[in-house]
């Protein structure tokens, strides 16, 4: 096994999880082949099953979930386009801006802070067609959305967006980085979730704790451009069926237990809550995200993290007043409490 983590309790992402040894054991044993040619079966193996659980006709492997996203806006946009999403969305704030260096399009952020707008706020900002204007093209929509708490976007206001959208002529993408967490919360298949979108994409390397890897699927036609687009990012792979079955494995061991992560998530919330100089941002939790102020305790996050740090617990600075931690597989409840624990001896010692 590898180094041990510099954390014992790292909450800063469901990205720090490391794979288990049953995941490594399905990775050494990978049937594989050459993945850039097709031939990888199991690579084969995790797309066809990626592309059935969200209902679209085929999807691709990819190295990360940002050129799951940016492979989309490339496909679905055309220079000058614009994309309609979420004001906090990860496209907005954490891609480099690779709308405006590889799709040449432009973001329009809309929505509250929880980063689920409503039909009415998207016909709102659809532009009508003006030679002056940017072409509204794309409507995003990120499952759960991460900087809005891991809040779920409900059924009946996807279905609005989706027939809006549809009727207006835009297409539509999901970054499903945490669709799975979704699923957990609210019962809804990633399939329901899913099928309606032009394109839509699941993280292997967050929640399911793989080392690497995403899948983004869609129509067989958008399939083409989508492929061409990945190799022209250097997204193509060779014998990548040894992290690919890293996914097969996450797929039938790591969903049904999202739901834990949840529960500790929230009961974290539930533990800091009351501790005066902390303000949740989002409440009650949605998923496996909390995100709390602390302004007024008089501590900045920056110092906050550094006396959790010196206990072996990372935390995530967002600001000068915003930590955000993060539930996953390699955090149980007593990791939880004692994190718990931890700052509110920071905070009143
Ligand atoms: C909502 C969202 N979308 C996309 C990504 C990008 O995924 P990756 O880190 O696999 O590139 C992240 C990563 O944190 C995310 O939270």
């Amino acid at each position: 096994m590898g180094a041990q983590p510099a954390f014992t309790i790292d909450l800063v992402s469901d990205t720090a999880t490391r794979p288990s040894r049953g995941m490594r054991e399905a990775m050494a044993a990978a049937e594989v082949g050459d993945e850039q040619r097709g031939e990888d079966p199991t690579v084969n193996a995790l797309t066809q099953k990626v592309a059935g659980m969200l209902g679209q006709e085929e999807a691709i492997f990819l190295p990360s979930g940002t050129m799951c996203n940016q492979i989309a806006l490339a496909v679905h946009c055309l220079p000058g386009d614009e994309i309609i999403a979420a004001g906090n969305s990860h496209i907005v704030a954490s891609e480099g801006a690779g709308a405006a260096v590889l799709a040449r399009s432009v973001i329009r952020g809309i929505g509250p802070p929880s980063g689920i707008f409503s039909a009415e706020e998207l016909a709102a900002a659809i532009r009508q067609p003006n030679l002056k204007a940017p072409r509204s093209k794309l409507v995003c929509i990120e499952q759960t959305n991460n900087r809005g708490g891991g809040s779920v976007w409900p059924l009946e206001t996807l279905r609005q967006i989706i027939d809006l959208a549809h009727n207006r002529g835009l297409r539509l993408h999901m970054d499903g980085a945490r669709l799975l967490n979704a699923c957990a919360a609210s019962g809804v298949s990633p399939e329901r979730y899913a099928k309606a979108f032009d394109s839509a994409w699941l993280d292997l390397s967050k929640g399911l704790g793989c080392p690497i890897g995403a899948v983004l699927a869609g129509s067989a036609e958008f399939m083409r451009e989508a492929n061409r687009w990945k190799h022209r990012f250097g997204g193509a792979m060779r014998q990548a069926g040894i992290i690919a079955a890293a996914g097969l494995y996450a797929l039938e061991h790591n969903v049904l237990r999202l739901s834990e992560d949840h529960r500790n998530a929230a009961r974290f919330a539930e533990q800091i809550r009351t501790l005066p100089g902390i303000r949740l941002m989002f409440y009650p939790i949605s998923t496996n995200l909390v995100f709390f102020d602390v302004s007024d305790s008089g501590l900045a996050t920056s110092d906050i993290a550094r006396a959790l740090a010196e206990q072996g617990i990372r935390i995530g600075i967002e600001s000068p007043s915003v930590m955000r931690a993060v539930f996953h597989l390699d955090i149980d409840t007593a990791m939880c409490d004692a994190a718990a624990a931890a700052l509110k001896d920071i905070l009143f010692p």
